[in-house]
């Protein structure tokens, strides 16, 4: 007997500047899974327009989100890949989900508090509640894992919190998801700062390596990338945290391990090391760059695949939702 694959769901900001950290602690696990389970995976513009922005240009980065998405290698053919307002279940979810969150557990939420840090008292509403919305992006198509980067940890936890609680309050209506993050690539961290993480909102460019870099601005940037004192090409992440994400980063797109790539530079410097990164990551990105311009070339066949997205995301979004609605009282059973 067939039995199902477990579901996965994630999600994107198509907030431009999509980087390697995306690329080697999210994007290209949803990739690699495809076969092992059945995904869904979301490009979140409701997420993205929590912080100022402009009509024209988020239209333009969900676009590009799409298309780099694709590009990466998610297969239409076997993962759903949709807009989130598309689908109008989420925003409604979100609401009742919302009223099961608690002010509390909100205000502890570290992406919350540094994104506030200006002052609470002028920061949207939308932001607070993000990782309501987030929850209900999930359990909407009642996902059983949640690959994602470390930094998500957090909001997962809460996603959990919400649903229990929700289960025990109208019965057992949502699977509690479970987070899906990988021991390396979760946390790729900044090029100037290997104590944060590599960000889209560094407003250093030489910070991160953009999947749209040319390979000159790969291997520059790589070429700047701090490293520690010494010159040995080894991991230790306390006493070289610059080196060892500079190997994480190695060992990942070579898909081979930490002591593989400290023997391949034993004997060699920071500098050899630096332009056989550059080299390999350029390798890397080639293949998605050039699918990108493909891509560009076809904007009606990815507005094809961005509907049957949104079909496909509805059928099963639709559904889940009555029976929400039935279970809170929201409509009048028959
Ligand atoms: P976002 O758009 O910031 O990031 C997308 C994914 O990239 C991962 N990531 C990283 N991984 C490793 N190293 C890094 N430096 C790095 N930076 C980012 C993130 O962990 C994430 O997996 N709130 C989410 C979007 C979201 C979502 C969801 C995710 C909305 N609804 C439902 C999962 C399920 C976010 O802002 O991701």
């Amino acid at each position: 007997m067939a039995t199902r694959k477990p579901r996965v769901f994630s999600g994107i900001q198509p907030t431009g500047g999509t980087h390697i950290g995306n690329y080697l602690g999210a994007i290209r696990n949803w990739v690699d899974q495809q076969d092992m389970y059945e995904s869904i995976f979301c490009v979140v513009d409701l997420h993205a327009i929590t912080v100022p922005y402009t009509a024209d240009d988020l239209r333009e980065r969900k676009l590009d989100m799409a298309k780099i998405l694709f590009a990466a290698g998610i297969d239409p053919e076997r993962s759903i890949l949709f807009m989130q307002s598309d689908v109008r279940e989420h925003s409604e979810l979100a609401w009742i989900l919302g009223t099961q969150a608690m002010f509390g557990e909100l205000r502890r939420m570290t992406q919350f508090k540094e994104k506030s840090s200006g002052g609470q008292e002028r920061v949207g509403v939308g932001l607070f509640t993000y990782p309501v919305l987030q929850a209900a992006d999930i359990v909407l198509y009642d996902a059983e894992k949640v690959p994602v980067g470390e930094d998500q940890k957090q909001h997962l936890e809460l996603t959990r919190n919400i649903t229990i609680r929700f289960n025990q309050a109208f019965g057992e209506t949502f699977v509690v998801p479970e987070p899906d993050i990988k021991e390396l690539g979760a946390r790729i961290m900044s090029l100037d700062d290997p104590f944060s993480k590599m960000s889209k909102s560094n407003p250093n460019e030489g910070s991160r390596i953009e999947l749209r870099d040319t390979p000159d601005q790969i291997s520059k940037k790589i070429r700047r990338a701090v490293t520690d004192s010494g010159s040995e090409v080894r991991y230790d992440e306390n006493e070289k945290p610059a080196v060892a994400n500079l190997m994480n980063i190695y060992s990942l797109f070579a898909r081979c391990s930490l002591d593989e790539v400290e023997e391949r530079f034993a004997g060699k410097g920071y500098g050899d090391f630096k332009r056989e990164l550059g080299e390999l990551v350029v390798e890397g990105i080639k293949p998605i760059q050039e699918r990108i311009v493909e891509l560009d070339d076809s904007p009606d066949e990815v507005m094809r695949l961005i509907e049957e997205g949104r079909e496909r995301a509805h059928a099963i979004a639709g559904p889940k939702m009555e029976k929400v609605r039935d279970v809170t009282g929201l409509t009048f059973r028959a």
